[in-house]
């Protein structure tokens, strides 16, 4: 068989095997520049359906399309090389059967070249997780605040506040991680619900906004980086792009109404005769 790449990209397999170790970093990306820039510090990244929020100004993940996620999978996967992609499953694409599921996995997969998928859901998913693995779909699961349920849920809340919620959010986990998803993210649930299920899965927690108990760690990349307008509050900034882009705009707005952009050094080299 012939080698394509000498950078071995990291697989789902290997981040299966992270569990109790080294903690897991992971952001999203939806381009290929910015999944060029995060691929040297990040274990995996995900094309996550939040693209709809960040990327289209949508108010939920819910009108994402599967050909928009496709699109974007593989923008990430031509800018990254060492880093497992892992690409999200919109609303609409995956629930109705396990057949379904596993058409739209496969389409990901071909048409992006990624090395897994992510779908939301525990109990109710578990019987697809497994009919997907089983037919060669890694899959990472997504338990606690499932965004794609909003309109069932009627908010976006932090689960698990209560301790009489956990054991329903414990058997989620426990359906998905023993129907064979490779890993699982957390979101929006308490510390102590966050521990346990991490205590009790075998494989990785991925946690966003659900505590440093997890096996890793997620977040929206243009969140962290201080690029959008709003964030949930457990999101720590790391960045201010959006003031820097803000003033670099500004300055360049400012030059073009002078006349004085572009200058010569940044003028096609015509020279005059
Ligand atoms: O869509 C997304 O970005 C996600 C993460 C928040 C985990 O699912």
């Amino acid at each position: 068989m012939s080698i394509q790449s000498d950078i071995k990209r990291k697989t789902a397999v290997d981040i299966r095997a992270m569990k109790g170790g080294n903690p897991i970093v992971s952001l999203t990306a939806y381009h290929a520049h910015t999944a060029r820039i995060i691929d040297e510090f990040v274990d995996f990244m995900l094309v996550g359906d939040s693209l709809g929020m960040v990327m289209h100004g949508l108010e939920t993940t819910v009108p994402v399309t599967l050909d928009m996620m496709i699109l974007q999978g593989h923008a990430v996967m031509r800018g990254s090389k060492k880093a497992l992609v892992v690409v999200d499953m919109p609303f609409g694409s995956y629930e109705a059967s396990r057949e379904d599921a596993f058409r739209s996995g496969a389409r990901v997969m071909k048409e992006t070249g990624c090395g897994a998928i992510k779908m939301e859901g525990g109990v109710r998913m578990a019987d697809t997780v497994r009919f997907l693995v089983e037919r060669g779909i890694p899959v990472m699961g997504h338990v606690g605040l499932t965004p794609q349920a909003i309109n069932t849920m009627g908010g976006f809340r932090v689960q698990g506040r209560e301790e009489a919620q956990w054991a329903a959010i414990e058997e989620d986990a426990m359906a998905i991680a023993e129907a064979g998803a490779f890993a699982m993210v957390l979101e929006g649930m308490a510390e102590p619900l966050a521990a346990k299920i991490t205590e009790q899965v075998p494989v990785p927690t991925i946690g966003i906004g659900a505590s440093p108990a997890c096996d890793g760690q997620i977040l929206v990349l243009e969140d962290m980086l201080g690029l959008s307008p709003w964030v949930p509050k457990f999101v720590k900034r790391f960045g201010s792009l959006g003031g820097m882009i803000q003033g670099a705009v500004e300055d360049y707005a400012r030059e073009v109404r002078q006349r004085s952009f572009p200058a010569p050094e940044h003028t096609y080299g015509m020279k005059k005769k």
